[in-house]
């Protein structure tokens, strides 16, 4: 095994070297990426020519699948991608980009808010492993931030970490989209997108870090009014996204980027999506149990 890891920001990120994503894994390599995942949250896999099949047979070294719900906002005959992906590129099923004004356009401009993939599910999603198909050219935008919520933890002053120890909040794709104003949801979709209800710290199971769980689909606290719960998640998420807490990802085709969404935030940068392709396709990784079920 050669597998080696460096850091690429002070608090957050790693770059792998040493592995080939197109053959099966050993278990030491499985193990080193783990160790990697629990120390810098972010992992950068760099000229990773993979196809989609390499792609989840690599993801599901680390556990299942978490299956997608917004297959409809997609319509199924149109989905460009196989059911396995989550497919965050600009592209219709013709491989062009979507109109200014289509609804799944639309609807992945919430992936510009900070946030946490799956917050909005029950037991929300423990990897997620974004590939870089076909990015713009350098310097074009289009970067993924990702935003480490252990140091912003550790960085909150006694009264707030006292504050938020037991919090829970509801998150929905109702709130992070309807904060863009994308309000036109069926019936169906407000019941598979009623909220669910996550703890506000977590702890990790393998380092027993704390991190603060936050996310652009969380729209209350409960037992709060909700002006105030969205005015105190607000200021939370803008103390948890300073710089110094930020990674910025600039994109090279080949690139596999894997997180933790238990102790991240993430964000797309704006980029020209009706000039410029930027075929991104991402895997997820089921997480175990619910937030709510855990002891702080
Ligand atoms: C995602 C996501 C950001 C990007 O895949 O979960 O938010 O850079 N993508 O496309
Ligand atoms: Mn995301």
């Amino acid at each position: 095994m050669n597998v080696s890891i460096r850091a690429l920001h002070p608090v957050i990120g790693g770059e792998v070297a040493g592995v080939d994503l197109r053959r099966p894994m050993s278990r030491d390599e499985v193990a080193a990426i783990e160790a990697g995942m629990d120390r810098y949250a972010v992992l950068v896999f760099r000229d990773q020519q993979i196809t989609d099949e390499q792609h989840v047979a690599f993801t599901l070294n680390f556990g299942a699948l978490e299956e997608t719900v917004t297959g409809h906002i997609h319509k199924r005959h149109e989905r460009r991608l196989g059911d396995q992906f989550a497919d965050v590129s600009n592209l219709g099923k013709d491989n062009k980009p979507l109109a200014r004004d289509d609804r799944a356009r639309m609807f992945n401009l919430g992936n510009r808010l900070w946030h946490s993939d799956s917050s909005f599910k029950p037991v929300p999603a423990k990897y997620s492993l974004l590939s870089g198909r076909i990015v713009p050219p350098p310097g074009n935008g289009g970067n993924t931030e990702f935003a480490d919520m252990r140091a912003a933890y550790d960085a909150l002053d006694d009264a707030t970490k006292a504050q938020v120890a037991d919090l829970v909040c509801e998150h929905s794709l109702i709130y992070s989209r309807g904060m863009l104003g994308f309000t036109e949801l069926s019936e169906e979709e407000r019941v598979t997108f009623r909220p669910v209800r996550q703890r506000l710290v977590r702890t990790h199971p393998v380092t027993g870090r704390q991190s603060l769980y936050l996310s652009s689909h969380a729209g209350t606290i409960v037992g709060w009014p909700m002006p105030e719960a969205r005015a105190f998640l607000r200021e939370l998420i803008e103390h948890a996204t300073q710089r110094p807490f930020v990674y910025a990802h600039e994109w090279r085709q080949g690139d596999l980027v894997m997180w933790d969404n238990r102790q991240t935030m993430h964000r797309v940068r704006p980029f020209d999506d009706q000039k410029y392709v930027r075929d991104v396709r991402r895997t997820t990784v089921a997480g175990e149990a619910t937030t709510v079920a855990q002891v702080a």
